[in-house]
């Protein structure tokens, strides 16, 4: 088997959110099974060529887009020690400024839209050429919803895979967008009840099979939680190919024994170099030194449906009573301003790092004692498998992957702290919770081990891909 895995952002090159971890972890781990693995992805401005040594691969071509010509170039990594062999997309015109999906502003580019639509008909025209040699094409979220639906339409029979990472995002496109594809696409397009288009449901209604990153959010999806009803209809139409497969770590890039990030390396047997990177995450940023209080992380991105509106109101009540936080991440500016304000209330208990900072989300893992991701809705979620590899407790909500990954805490059971509904209520008194047991030495330290003895290494999950392929 051949395969193509096309995704908008893989890690360690380019990185959004989690898809970039999957896309970078995935292939990997599915290439003791299949007999060839390729990854294509735009050549972003801010991507470090020199570093990874991306080099031009020898082949340029052009796609007609709103009857523009507009040239490609393919860059490949020269000397690569993997198995994974990845190809970039250089487009001056659309992928060469910094940035993936939005200015520095934080605002989504104008032109997302005709950016994805270029990169879709790139792996396309490649494919046409017999560029790139594929049985089957593994198309992740909306960016590549299109590619399905264009094979079809230009009969080329090689199978497709669409994997959901996340059914908030759509690629909606406007009916005039649609006249710039390729016209032999456009009878298969299904308009939306809003009078245009969605990639992601052009992705699912195409694809030969579509799956989700855990078996929760597939259920989830299914019973149309959080779905509007064309959505669901989709969905429904489809379910006969479609599963849940929970997300896979990379266990050696995410090793708190190897970590090269951390200076301090600790594991199950050697538990006191978690203190001792506590002790740095609390001095380098500017916390008061106090191993006794609970120090709960979060790395995410600030968007509302990530829990945000309930942490922001239980922070003063907190701190009152001992705790200290520490939030790494970026996005919505409301967010950023309500915990920056949080953190100048709180000096020395409240530490707001605005922006993203792949060390410090090691360090946040590897000495936070308590994670938060009280997500409203969490398709699989990646830093609770995280947190969990490094012993640091997640509060999660019972929702999709969390619920999936994480199991409640009672005397002797469990791997972390699971509330429902999503309610401020219910996430105070998790918290609550947390923070009484954390006093419980033994019992903590007994939780730690549990947590720490989960596998979520890629293989089984893998294999389940696997399947689907040979399907
Ligand atoms: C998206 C989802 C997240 C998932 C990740 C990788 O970022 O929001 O839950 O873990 O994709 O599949």
């Amino acid at each position: 088997m051949k395969i193509l895995f096309v995704s908008a952002e893989v890690a360690p090159f380019s990185k959004a959110g989690g898809l970039a971890d999957v896309a970078g972890s995935l292939p990997q781990a599915l290439t003791s099974y299949v007999s060839s693995m390729h990854v294509i992805t735009p050549l972003y401005g801010q991507i470090d060529r020199q570093l990874f040594s991306i080099i031009p691969a020898g082949i340029n071509g052009e796609v007609v887009l709103d009857k523009e010509v507009i040239p490609y170039t393919i860059f490949h990594q020269a000397n690569v020690n993997s198995k994974v062999q990845t190809w970039f997309i250089e487009s001056e015109q659309f992928f060469t400024r910094p940035g993936i999906y939005t200015k520095p502003n934080g605002q989504g580019f104008d032109d997302n839209n005709l950016r994805y639509f270029f990169f879709q008909l790139v792996v396309l025209d490649l494919i046409e050429r017999q560029l790139l040699s594929v049985d089957i094409l593994h198309c992740n979220d909306h960016h590549t919803g299109l590619l399905p639906g264009l094979l079809k339409a230009n009969g080329i029979k090689i199978r497709t895979i669409f994997t959901i990472h996340n059914f908030l995002y759509h690629g909606h496109f406007s009916v005039e967008e649609s006249k710039i594809l390729p016209k032999l696409l456009l009878s298969s397009l299904s308009m939306t009840q809003w009078n245009n288009y969605s990639a992601l449901l052009e992705g699912i209604d195409h694809a030969d099979a579509i799956n989700t990153v855990s078996p929760g959010y597939a259920q989830a999806l299914l019973l149309g939680e959080n779905l509007d009803e064309h959505s669901h209809e989709h969905i429904l139409s489809a379910q006969h190919k479609f599963s849940g497969i929970v997300n896979g770590i990379d266990t050696d890039y995410w090793n708190p024994e190897t970590d090269t990030y951390t200076s301090v390396p600790f594991s199950l047997n050697k538990l006191d170099g978690k203190l001792r990177n506590k002790l740095e995450l609390l001095q380098s940023n500017g916390l008061d030194v106090n191993m006794k209080a609970p120090l709960f992380g979060s790395i995410s991105r600030l968007v509302e449906n990530k829990g945000f509106p309930l942490i922001v109101d239980l922070l003063d009540d907190f701190v009152a009573k001992g705790a200290q936080f520490i939030f790494l991440g970026s996005g919505d500016e409301e967010i950023a301003k309500q915990l920056s304000k949080a953190s100048q209330r709180h000096p020395g208990k409240i530490a707001f790092i605005d922006g993203f900072n792949e060390a410090l989300a090691h360090l946040i893992e590897a000495g936070s004692d308590i994670f938060l991701m009280p997500s409203r809705f969490e398709p699989c979620g990646l830093n609770q498998l995280y947190s969990l590899r490094y012993g640091t407790i997640p509060i999660v909500h019972k929702t999709g992957g969390l619920s999936d990954t994480v199991q409640d805490w009672k005397t002797g059971q469990g791997t972390g702290f699971v509330f429902e509904p999503y309610k401020l209520e219910q996430l105070h008194k998790a918290m609550n919770r947390a923070f009484d047991v954390f006093k419980m030495k033994s019992e903590w330290t007994d939780l730690i081990r549990r947590a720490m003895s989960q596998d979520f290494s890629w293989d089984r999950s893998a294999r389940h891909y696997i399947r689907i392929y040979k399907t």
